[in-house]
């Protein structure tokens, strides 16, 4: 593949060329590798002709694409989502004279010949190296069905058996699924009609999830559902939803009835946790990073590829003072790709810091904001920390913001963007997280087309593709109207290229 176009991600993954949607089959395996494997259309650049592309990392940042993994066994039959598994047990049978074996659970779906959907059952299939060539197993369909709208196996292991959670898409229910060999499957129970309905129900996960109460203590751990909807989602198109709750290895329980959103931007859809992560360490996920409404005509098109992956992100629950049950989502660490810092000021208050990073190879930065020493009461509602990052030859900007005093305080605008006109390509964004104590501090990273913004901590998160004509190159940090005392320190740092 080319990485050097202008629009391509440069610390995040994107395929080599052609094609893709949602992540799928993500583990860890036994030497600490990172597999990513992805909804792929290998001779197009919209969605269609579904593999599972594969490429693998050490760090989650610098990955080597891999040779296709798993290929339709039909012209009619297409390889749509799922999840990936190890069997160091041989609970399967598949393995009985290794540990690294790999068993990817996926939807065969099936399409007659003028293109209608016909039947989407549910398939495995074995890998003897590791998870790079897969066998599919003869006794495929492991769950057979006669629905066109059954899809997405996510499959964990639960202290004696496995458990998978399926899509019944347009009944807004998610299936689950128990087996102690992965071949055999029993239907346990159902969730369903919670929170968002929108069209459909995509790409469930289930998983065990870290618990920090209000005052940051680690209590008990908890699970978390998430489930994708697509179309129909609150700001248009596509976006995850998630329920925080209790499983017992046959029924989640959610804490409530609450819709919950995982993201205040729209670019950030069909997300996994990976299997296989050390139990001392929090469920990393990793999302599609676009939308449905346009994700087929991004301007990308002109290079010769279609979609990157959100940043990986550790993850874990709480529940905040103010805003009750939050997934958080962190970038992983970014150590891999921290380039040198760019530039400071420990106390920006009303004042601004104008970085050029003209000669940033990458095009990347990483920034962040610390705002301290906040009064409990008085902040004036023009209170504001802005960031904005500009194309000085036409102009070309995009923005966002922090009314500290105000009821909506952080904005994000993709509008000054020019370089893609899509009446679904939504300029702004906003969120209502309010101030929780005296502090609040934010992050934010920008790759070429993709802007990613982490509030306090990223109890808030914001996924946002954006298409310039020429490429950002100035970056201005500024605060104005700060309540007396208050303290502001920034830094911007240059990311470093994982693809050069
Ligand atoms: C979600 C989705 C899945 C399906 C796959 C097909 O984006 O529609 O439900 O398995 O994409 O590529």
């Amino acid at each position: 593949g080319d990485y050097s176009g202008r629009y391509r991600p440069q610390i995040h993954f994107s395929p080599p060329k052609h094609f893709m949607n949602d992540p799928n089959g993500m583990f860890r395996d036994d030497q600490g590798t990172w597999h990513l494997y992805y909804q792929y259309n290998p001779t197009g650049i919209a969605a269609g002709n579904q593999h599972w592309g594969h490429a693998t990392s050490e760090d989650l940042y610098h990955w080597v694409n891999q040779p296709i993994a798993l290929f339709p066994p039909r012209k009619t039959q297409y390889i749509f989502s799922g999840s990936a598994v190890t069997d160091p047990n041989n609970t399967s049978g598949f393995f009985p004279s290794q540990k690294n074996g790999v068993v990817a659970i996926y939807t065969l779906a099936e399409y007659g010949q003028d293109g209608s959907p016909g039947p989407q059952t549910q398939a495995i299939a074995y890998s003897h190296d590791g998870g790079y060539t897969f066998t599919p197993y003869k006794g495929n369909p492991v769950i057979p069905s006669n629905s066109s709208q059954f899809r997405d196996p996510k499959v964990v292991w639960y202290q004696d058996h496995w458990v998978l959670v399926i899509a019944y898409a347009q009944d807004y229910e998610i299936g689950i699924f128990t087996s102690p060999d992965l071949k055999e499957w029993k239907h346990a129970s159902n969730f369903s009609h919670t929170g968002l309905l929108t069209l459909q129900w995509e790409c469930p996960n289930l998983v065990q999830m870290p618990y920090l109460d209000s005052d940051g203590k680690k209590q008990e751990d908890m699970w978390l559902l998430a489930v994708s909807v697509n179309p129909g989602a609150p700001l248009g198109g596509s976006i995850t939803q998630y329920y925080p709750g209790h499983f017992n290895g046959t029924h989640f329980e959610a804490v409530d009835n609450a819709a919950r959103i995982a993201d205040f931007g729209k670019d950030n859809y069909a997300g996994q946790f990976f299997y296989g992560t050390p139990a001392d360490e929090p469920p990393v996920y990793l999302g599609w990073a676009s939308n449905w409404q346009y994700t087929q005509v991004v301007p990308t098109g002109e290079e010769g590829w279609r979609s990157a992956m959100t940043l990986p992100r550790r993850s874990y629950l709480t529940k905040a003072k103010r805003v009750g049950w939050r997934l958080v989502t962190e970038p992983y660490d970014l150590e891999p790709v921290m380039g040198s810092q760019l530039a400071s000021n420990n106390s920006l208050v009303n004042g601004s810091l104008a970085v050029d990073f003209a000669r940033v190879d990458s095009n990347a930065l990483y920034w962040e904001a610390n705002i301290t020493n906040l009064p409990k009461t008085g902040i004036p509602e023009s209170a504001t920390l802005n960031f904005t990052l500009l194309a000085p030859q036409t102009g070309e900007f995009i923005r966002g913001g922090y009314y500290l005093g105000g009821d909506t305080p952080f904005f994000i605008d993709r509008g000054g963007a020019k370089g893609f006109d899509n009446v679904f390509f939504t300029d702004k964004f906003s969120t209502n997280t309010l101030i929780d104590g005296d502090s609040w501090r934010m992050s934010g990273i920008i790759d070429r087309s993709i802007l990613e913004v982490f509030l306090d901590g990223g109890i808030e998160s914001a996924t946002v593709n954006y298409f310039t004509t020429q490429p950002l190159s100035l970056m201005v940090l500024s605060t104005s109207d700060m309540p007396k005392g208050a303290n502001v320190s920034v830094s911007v740092h240059a990311l470093e290229s994982a693809w050069a």
